[in-house]
């Protein structure tokens, strides 16, 4: 068994001491005031452990982080129906790009993309009775953990900014895949991505995923087959553009978010959660990545 703890230790040395820590997104303004320094990591083993270094306790924006735990109550909610109004492609793509969208008449690639989540989001504004309440309901559920809020501030400097999602779900409207009206629908979509969690509420809120559908307090949050194809489609585009790179370098499947969190799972192990603002050329945490690397690297622990 590796020491993990001093594993995670000497990547966190490494990290604080990096000379490139990447950009702080600022696309959304309320993001651009995060401290460029923050560093955390946080790793939960399937068999009880944790274990974390640096910023791990403290909250951040979880962004498109938030997409797969909405993809995940939409399957529970909807099971295979989803797949009508959403594909399971990697796009190749940034995540807010709409070519394709306009090419393949509405059907977006995957549910990880913006286009794809903002289906996912009409689909929970669809099946729940109270969407935003019960949506924070069920991660707070997961979670084990009562304290978990949406940012206001962060939504509604989306909702200002957002033009590119209001692009976005106009088009899915005019191909007649989203039911519901586009304001109410991102109204949805930008709360959820405002949802700030620590990197251990993260890796205990995907815990489920790693441990064949059931949660922590092992409740069975979806069949095991379900877990297991989101763990696919996070293989293939929880990075978007980037996915085969975390593929290489990481081999876990993962996601990522401009808050500059990721969370990654091997199947039966373990969660690890990373969070480090500063972005990549592609949106992706920079050291959250490399520090990813490094610790399948040294512990010898990657799906392949
Ligand atoms: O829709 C957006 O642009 C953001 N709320 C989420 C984008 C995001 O996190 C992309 N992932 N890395």
């Amino acid at each position: 068994m590796p020491n993990f703890q001093s594993i995670l230790e000497a990547i966190h040395q490494e990290a604080i001491h990096a000379k490139d820590k990447g950009v702080v997104a600022s696309y959304i303004p309320e993001l651009a005031h995060i401290n460029p320094e923050h560093f955390g990591m946080h790793l939960k083993t399937l068999d009880g452990q944790s274990y974390g270094v640096g910023d791990y306790n403290v909250p951040f924006s979880i962004q498109s982080i938030s997409k797969v735990l909405a993809l995940s109550k939409a399957m529970a909610l909807v099971g295979e129906s989803i797949w009508e109004r959403v594909d399971v492609e990697p796009s190749g793509h940034p995540f807010n790009q709409l070519a394709l969208l306009e090419i393949e008449n509405g059907i977006p690639r995957n549910p990880l993309i913006n286009s794809g989540a903002i289906v996912i989001a009409d689909i929970l504004l669809s099946n729940l009775e109270h969407p935003k309440e019960d949506f924070l309901n069920y991660i707070k559920a997961i979670t084990n953990d009562d304290t978990i809020r949406y940012n206001e501030s962060v939504a509604f400097s989306e909702k200002v900014t957002g033009f590119k999602n209001y692009a976005a779900a106009n088009l899915l409207k005019s191909f007649n895949n989203l039911n519901n009206r586009v304001d109410d629908v991102l109204d949805f979509y930008f709360h959820q991505c405002s949802i700030e969690m620590t990197c251990s509420q993260l890796s205990e809120a995907f815990f489920f995923l790693a441990n064949k559908g059931n949660c922590l307090k092992n409740i069975a949050q979806l069949s095991e087959t379900q877990a297991k194809r989101i763990n696919a489609i996070m293989l293939t585009c929880g990075f978007y553009d980037e996915a085969g790179e975390f593929a290489f370098e990481v081999g876990l499947p993962g996601k990522s978010g401009v808050g500059g969190g990721i969370v990654a799972l091997l199947p039966d192990q373990f969660v690890i959660t990373t969070c480090s603002p500063g972005l990549n050329k592609k949106g992706n945490s920079q050291l959250g990545m490399l520090a990813l690397e490094q610790f399948t690297t040294k512990t010898k622990r990657s799906i392949f």
